[in-house]
């Protein structure tokens, strides 16, 4: 998982700095900063991919604008000014992307560290897994405990274990840069999930749900039955869903979903997506990018409760905490909706809360929310209730 991340110079963000958890949930007000938190890890993504072209940043979810509007157009603020975004470590430049653009026409952003932190990632991606590690130290272990070698080999073979301890560890120190890789803003949009047969440029998840019948497809097959018959147990928040499966009966329009609602006469229980509601595609969505391994580890959702019922975003947010944990997902959402955040327990470390807002200057703070003691003798207090009575901060001031 990624911890730490500082961002400096991106539209209205001057500078900031937080922490994450595994689930991180950022409410405020409209316009006060949270997409742009969002894009700016996004931009980190598409350097570490050294895929910085504008096409490449629309589709991981970015609104790209002319280059000077991308950094802060606060008074005083220098339009050509790196856009820097580092990742868990503020003493390594391992993990530092700084974005350069000359703003003139058709000038595009440049990496101009790229190069040097290729040569020294490829130095350090070991093909070797940490099993294989631990099952040659357990040998080596194994092999010295037998009293039979001399102290000379005995200190060679503990040379070698701390070698493979220096090992793990420059693999782990790689690990945030593949986790950034794969970053991208998803916003399903109903209109791309029920064209359900469109594929989009990234794979197999586009930003809007582009790529979901496919992925259905992949995930119905023998190799995935555990996670295709997880899916269905997830999609059991909805009372009325009895079962969904994958058929290719149509030669020309491929395969295609039906789904089972228990409530129908028996001969007619399945139809197909375009008959199905809202609500159940972008639930198919957010479980099928929770549940495997073939989407990112590390991504966001904006405005995750579009088209949701209040109590269903509440049981929606547990089953993606699940889900994201069986599967360890770390995730950023945004939302506006107060049900969302009653899914969540701050008493867990890994699944956060953040207040989104515009400082004096009008540049973008975040602060993260701890769980409010209850005094003795009053009932809790739900997070929907103290978002919506003010006590968190993040809503508009009164009219
Ligand atoms: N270059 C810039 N410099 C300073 N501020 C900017 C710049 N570009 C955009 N902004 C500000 O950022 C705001 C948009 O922020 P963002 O889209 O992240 O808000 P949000 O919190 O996601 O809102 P919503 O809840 O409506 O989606 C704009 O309204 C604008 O005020
Ligand atoms: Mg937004």
């Amino acid at each position: 998982m990624i911890k730490k991340i500082h961002i400096e110079n991106y539209k209205s963000i001057d500078t900031l700095e937080f922490e994450l958890g595994r689930i991180n949930v950022l409410i405020g007000e409209n316009g006060a900063g949270k997409s742009n938190i969002l894009e700016a890890i996004a931009l980190a993504g598409a350097a570490a991919k050294d895929k910085l072209d504008n096409e490449f940043l629309v589709s991981r979810g970015i609104r790209v604008t002319r280059p000077d509007y991308m950094r802060p157009a606060f008074p005083g603020f220098n339009p050509m000014n790196k856009i820097s975004i580092a990742l868990d470590s503020n003493t390594s430049d391992l993990h530092l992307y700084e974005l350069e653009n000359n703003n003139t026409p058709y000038s595009k952003w440049v990496d101009p560290a790229a190069e040097t932190r290729k040569k020294i990632h490829d130095k350090m991606k070991l093909e070797i897994n940490d099993d294989y590690i631990d099952d040659i130290e357990g040998f080596i272990k194994n092999f010295k405990d037998t009293d039979k070698y001399s102290i000379n080999i005995i200190e060679k073979l503990n040379l070698l274990i701390t070698s493979l301890h220096e090992i793990k560890k420059i693999k782990n120190d790689l690990l945030p840069h593949q986790y950034i890789e794969g970053f991208l803003i998803f916003s399903p949009e109903v209109s791309a999930l029920r064209t359900f047969q469109r594929e989009g440029q990234i794979e197999p998840l586009g930003i809007n749900g582009e790529g979901l019948l496919k992925l259905l497809s992949v995930l119905s097959s023998h190799e995935y039955a555990e996670t295709f018959s997880e899916l269905k147990d997830s999609l059991q928040v909805l009372g009325w869903f009895g079962d969904m499966r994958i058929t290719n009966t149509d030669p020309i329009e491929g395969n295609r979903i039906e789904i089972k609602d228990r409530y129908l006469e028996k001969d007619q229980q399945y139809f197909g997506q375009l008959s199905t509601n809202e609500g159940f595609l972008f639930l198919l969505f957010y479980f099928a990018l929770f549940s495997t391994e073939l989407t990112p580890k590390f991504f966001a959702i904006d405005n995750i409760d579009a088209s949701l019922n209040p109590k269903l975003c509440e049981k929606l947010m547990l089953e993606l905490v699940r889900l994201a944990q069986k599967h360890d997902k770390q995730v950023i959402l945004t939302t506006h909706n107060p049900a969302i955040l009653d899914g969540l327990n701050l008493d867990d470390d890994e699944q956060r809360l953040f207040v989104i807002s515009r400082n004096a200057n009008g540049a973008t703070r975040m602060k993260r929310i701890s769980k409010r003691k209850t005094p003795v003798g009053e009932r809790p207090t739900r997070l929907s209730e103290m978002f919506l009575r003010g006590i968190l901060g993040g809503l508009p001031k009164e009219f």
